[in-house]
């Protein structure tokens, strides 16, 4: 959390990860409808957003103590199927320092994680639900009964696909969660900005290119422009990654 960066945009300063990302008070942004939404992403210079099916390879270490100050500052963080079936993820917050500072900032100790899956067909053996920590939230279409798991796992039923905007009101309304990090992949991001959920972005451009035929940000929206304010931009000089905060004005 403590690398150098470089802040050029609102001005220029030195800074870190973690000054950033203290000065964000995402809770007290809550509608009454739904959370307040932001997402995260690392991409490649030509737009990619995996290298080789993951997203690991594209970020360095700042990026992920980005991705992992932003987990500090929500109530919940949301993934879909296919990012959970790749990346095989563990408990959100693995640090306990981190998590007790959650506790001081008047969050709970761990997010709540919310997958969204049509068909339940999910890697159970990973650690998120063999290690009993946290909790676990499945927005699914399928009628299949999840396994036994040592995490407590809570399934929400919708038939026929998930509708977003419902599962957020829900999220705000029965679960009281009042910020939402969305880490993806591209076919959740695509929907949520399609169906105007996302407040923020929060962009980890690697100086790399991938080429290939990865997704990128946001796959299988119709072509759209929707313009983004800068609201800051890091740069880290030793390895050229830059780290853009956008804000998204509703459509
Ligand atoms: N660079 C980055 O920052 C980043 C971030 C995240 C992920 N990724 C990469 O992105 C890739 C995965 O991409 P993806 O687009 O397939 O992932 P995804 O959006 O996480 O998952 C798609 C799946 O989510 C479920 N889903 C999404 N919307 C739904 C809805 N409205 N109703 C019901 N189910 C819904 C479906 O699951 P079912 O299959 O269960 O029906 C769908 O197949 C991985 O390679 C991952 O590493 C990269």
């Amino acid at each position: 959390m403590s690398t150098p960066l470089l802040r050029v945009v609102p001005d220029r300063a030195a800074t870190t990860v973690a000054d950033q990302v203290a000065t964000l008070d995402l809770v007290a942004r809550a509608g009454d409808r739904r959370p307040y939404v932001i997402t995260n992403f690392a991409i490649t210079l030509d737009g990619h957003a995996t290298i080789d099916g993951r997203s690991g390879p594209i970020g360095s270490d700042a990026d992920t103590a980005m991705l992992v100050g932003l987990r500090t500052r929500v109530d919940a963080v949301m993934i879909g199927a296919g990012t959970m079936r790749a990346e095989r993820y563990g408990r959100v917050i693995g640090d306990p320092a981190k998590r007790q500072r959650r506790e001081r900032d008047g969050l709970a100790h761990d997010p709540l994680m919310v997958i969204v899956s049509g068909r339940l067909d999910l890697p159970w053996d990973a650690p998120l639900f063999t290690e009993g920590h946290g909790r676990v939230l499945i927005a699914t279409s399928s009628d299949d009964q999840p396994p036994p798991t040592e995490t407590p796992v809570r399934v929400l039923r919708q038939a026929e696909g998930i509708d977003l905007s419902a599962l957020m009101t829900h999220l705000r309304t029965e679960r009281g969660v009042r910020a939402l990090l969305c880490e993806g992949g591209p076919r959740l991001h695509a929907q949520l900005i399609d169906a105007d959920l996302v407040d923020e972005l929060f962009v980890t451009q690697a100086a790399k290119l991938a080429g290939g035929v990865g997704p990128g940000l946001v796959s299988g929206l119709e072509e759209v422009v929707r313009p983004l304010e800068l609201a800051w931009l890091l740069v880290e000089e030793r390895t050229g990654e830059l780290f853009g905060r956008y804000a998204l004005a509703p459509g």
